[in-house]
Parts: C-alpha cells; sequence; structure tokens
C-alpha cells in the first residue's frame, strides 16, 4: 500500500511561495502559467483562491502542491491543482482537492467545475474517484497539442459535504 503523507499541512499561498509554486507548475504543465498570473490572482483578483500544501519544516522543500480555483456565485472553477512529481500517489493531491472544495462549500459554491486533458488520467481519476461526472468536451481546447479537455462537475456540495465524513472533508 502507498504510504498517505499525514505530517502535511494546507494554508493559503502567498507571494513569498511563488518561487516554488512556480518550479512545480512547469514539472507538472506543458503550460505553465507565468509568474505574472498567480501574482494578479493573488494580489488583483478577488474570485481567486490558492492554497499550498506544506510538509512540516522540517523537510527540505516544504512546499509540494498547490490548488486554485475562482469562486464565481454558487460555481467554483478549479483552476489549476498539482503535486510535485516526487511527492505523487501519497494523497496530496485529494487532500488540495477537498480543501478547495471545502473552502468553496463555506463560501457557498453548490457546483464545481474544472477542465482536463483527455490524455490526464491520472487527474481525471482523481476527480472521478471524490465524484466529479464528464459533462463534455471541448475540442482542441489545448493550444500547445490542440489535445481536447473534458468539462467534469460536481453538483450539490452543501448536501455532499454533510453526507461525506459528518462534514469533514
Ligand atoms: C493529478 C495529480 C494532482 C494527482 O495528485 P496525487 O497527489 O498524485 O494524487 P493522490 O495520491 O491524491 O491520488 C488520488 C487519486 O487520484 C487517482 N490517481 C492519482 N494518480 C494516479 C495515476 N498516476 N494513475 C491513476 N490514478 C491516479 C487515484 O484514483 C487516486 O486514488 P487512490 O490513491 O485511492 O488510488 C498529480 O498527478 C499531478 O500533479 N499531475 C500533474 C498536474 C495535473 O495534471 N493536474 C491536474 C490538472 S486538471
Amino acid at each position: 500500500m502507498r504510504q498517505k503523507i499525514s505530517d502535511m499541512l494546507i494554508r493559503e499561498m502567498t507571494l513569498d511561495d511563488l518561487p516554488v509554486v512556480l518550479r512545480i507548475d512547469r514539472l507538472s504543465f506543458p503550460l505553465p502559467w507565468p509568474e505574472r498570473s498567480y501574482r494578479f490572482e493573488l494580489t488583483r483578483n478577488p474570485a481567486a483562491h490558492l492554497l499550498v500544501a506544506e510538509l512540516d519544516d522540517t523537510h527540505p522543500q516544504s512546499v509540494i502542491g498547490f490548488a486554485g480555483c475562482w469562486l464565481i456565485a454558487d460555481e467554483v472553477h478549479i483552476s489549476t491543482l498539482a503535486v510535485h512529481p516526487n511527492h505523487r500517489r501519497q494523497g496530496i493531491g485529494e487532500r488540495l482537492l477537498l480543501a478547495v472544495l471545502e473552502w468553496a462549500v463555506g463560501m457557498g459554491a453548490e457546483i464545481a467545475t474544472l477542465e482536463v486533458r483527455v490524455s490526464n488520467h491520472a487527474a481525471e481519476n482523481m476527480y472521478l474517484k471524490h465524484d466529479f461526472v464528464i459533462k463534455g468536451r471541448k475540442e482542441n481546447y489545448y493550444r500547445d497539442n490542440n489535445e481536447d479537455a473534458l468539462l467534469m462537475t460536481l453538483t450539490d456540495l452543501h448536501r455532499r459535504r454533510v453526507e461525506v465524513d459528518g462534514g469533514d472533508w
């Protein structure tokens, strides 16, 4: 069985996290966000919310993953989510996902949406494991290789949160 990380905390991203976040982003996505996009999200976009996953400070590199979303009315759109390649398959991605959903429900969200590359089975499986469903397909969505995106959604967030772990997502 793969070992799950327990000594980890999830907290809000700050500008000081950007050097590590940008490194993980470049290791994780064919089209990483430029630094100015993160700066905009952190300082100018009131709809944005960004989190990092951090190991305790006895580890040499403590930030090992991050997630971002936009909250618009009752919809939370997951804009980014990545875990450093050396730390994958340890439950960190799903803890980030659930932390985003937890925050969003607290803010009144009822539906979560996201796009994922059709070839990205790791991420697709993670979202399916947490009851997201495939709602559609956006053709030629990614400009690096014209790959299609799957549109995935999770509805009834408030009700699910109460049903899952008594409200402790
Ligand atoms: C997708 C990603 C965030 C998953 O993070 P992770 O910490 O490795 O995932 P977790 O360990 O929390 O796994 C949660 C579930 O996801 C699925 N999963 C994760 N990696 C998988 C893989 N390589 N193959 C198949 N399923 C996988 C499994 O269902 C897993 O549940 P299980 O442990 O009970 O089998 C990570 O692979 C990543 O950073 N990828 C690059 C960036 C990216 O694609 N982000 C998503 C954009 S939409």
